[in-house]
């Protein structure tokens, strides 16, 4: 693996760049990508290219039928002692394996699982001077593969691209969030691309999602789509709810993501002290316990967010039920953001040094 980057072209669109402060998210877009095609059968060599303007026909597969997949993923500053100063990727490899199944399920060919990685750590080690340093704050990385052939039959492509987009970002929420219980629309259906990270799913949920900002709600709370009464995940969080001592997610299946983050929650418990059972949650049973004034907490959970703790809830008929205060949800956190930061030991492959230029 070499950082090197051959073209002088290249180099300069890296000099000299500062970090914005605030960050935000997808304020700056870093000048360099990593980029391949699939032609023939075959994946060609990935490549790191300047982030210019993809040339694309009209009748390209993915904008008509959908054929796109992504990854979110973050390179977080090592504020450890072992390695200080590295960037770390958090557990690479469970990413491109979801990947992979995502690809599979829209009919995309694979990507080999260490050129994946590989590929990754090239653009970060090139990109270290945009990794932020504060704690919470990381390189947002953005892996992606669309159907590129140029046809209109409704047919999966024969040629496919693959690019790794990176942006400095902030934590994502640094205050609690609020969660509108959607009893309208569904997210995903059985025997549909809900468990994958299929680019699809996104779209179909930004109906339901347009009028939250003007309800004063942040995050969709998704119901299953069947009998609506039990929760699913959020927008783009699995879903946690803690009543006393038990905390409950509801289990994986093909309607709800397999969240590296909730996997890591869930494979922590033990050694933190936790009870953490995968356990469907009725939604009027939660929101009675929270109306009757039970010890619960719910949080989401993601890459992006990290660990986000819920402070309001609410949906269409009026509800509005505020929540106690959330100790397990704000520890999660902190101990999340410390293992992503190398500040605590993780289990073998969770953290993933990424050397400099
Ligand atoms: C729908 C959905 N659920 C859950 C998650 C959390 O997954 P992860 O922890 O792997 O980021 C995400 C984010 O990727 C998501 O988009």
């Amino acid at each position: 693996m070499t950082s090197t980057l051959a073209s002088p072209d290249l180099r300069r669109r890296l000099e000299g760049i500062q970090l914005p402060d605030p960050l935000g998210f997808g304020t700056l877009m870093a000048p360099v990508m990593a980029i391949a095609h699939y032609r023939d059968g075959a994946w060609e060599d990935v490549r790191l290219d300047a982030l210019d303007p993809l040339s694309l026909a009209p009748h390209t597969q993915a904008l008509h039928y959908g054929q796109a997949i992504f990854e979110g993923m973050k390179a977080y500053r090592n504020l450890g002692t072992d390695l200080p100063g590295t960037a770390l990727l958090f557990r690479p490899h469970e990413h491109a394996r979801r990947f992979n199944r995502s690809a599979t399920r829209l009919g995309m060919p694979e990507l080999d699982e260490d050129v994946y990685v590989a590929t990754l750590e090239r653009l970060v080690s090139t990109l270290d001077a945009l990794v932020p340093e504060r704690q919470g704050q990381s390189l947002y990385l953005r892996p992606t593969m669309f159907g590129a052939t140029a046809h209109l039959s409704v047919v999966p492509s024969t040629e496919y691209c693959f690019v790794v987009l990176a942006t400095p970002s902030d934590a994502f929420f640094t205050a609690p969030i609020s969660a509108w219980i959607e009893r309208r629309f569904s997210r995903a259906g059985p025997g549909g691309t809900g468990n994958v990270k299929a680019a699809g799913n996104y779209a179909a949920s930004f109906a339901a999602a347009a009028p939250l900002a003007k309800l004063g709600f942040q995050q969709l709370l998704w119901l299953d789509a069947v009998h609506h009464t039990h929760i699913e995940e959020f927008t783009a969080m699995n879903v946690f709810v803690r009543r006393g001592d038990t905390i409950l997610t509801p289990p994986l299946s093909d309607t709800i993501l397999a969240g590296i983050t909730r996997d890591s929650l869930l494979r922590l418990a033990g050694s933190l002290g936790l009870s953490m059972v995968e356990k469907p949650v009725d939604v009027a049973e939660l929101v009675d316990a929270i109306a009757s004034g039970e010890d619960v907490e719910v949080f989401g959970c993601g890459t992006g967010a990290v660990v986000a703790p819920v402070e309001l809830i609410g949906d269409e008929t009026g509800l509005r039920l505020p929540l106690p205060p959330f100790p397990v949800a704000t520890r999660l956190r902190r101990h999340m953001l410390d293992l992503q930061h190398g500040v605590l030991p993780a289990p073998a492959g969770w953290q993933r040094p990424v050397p400099t230029r």
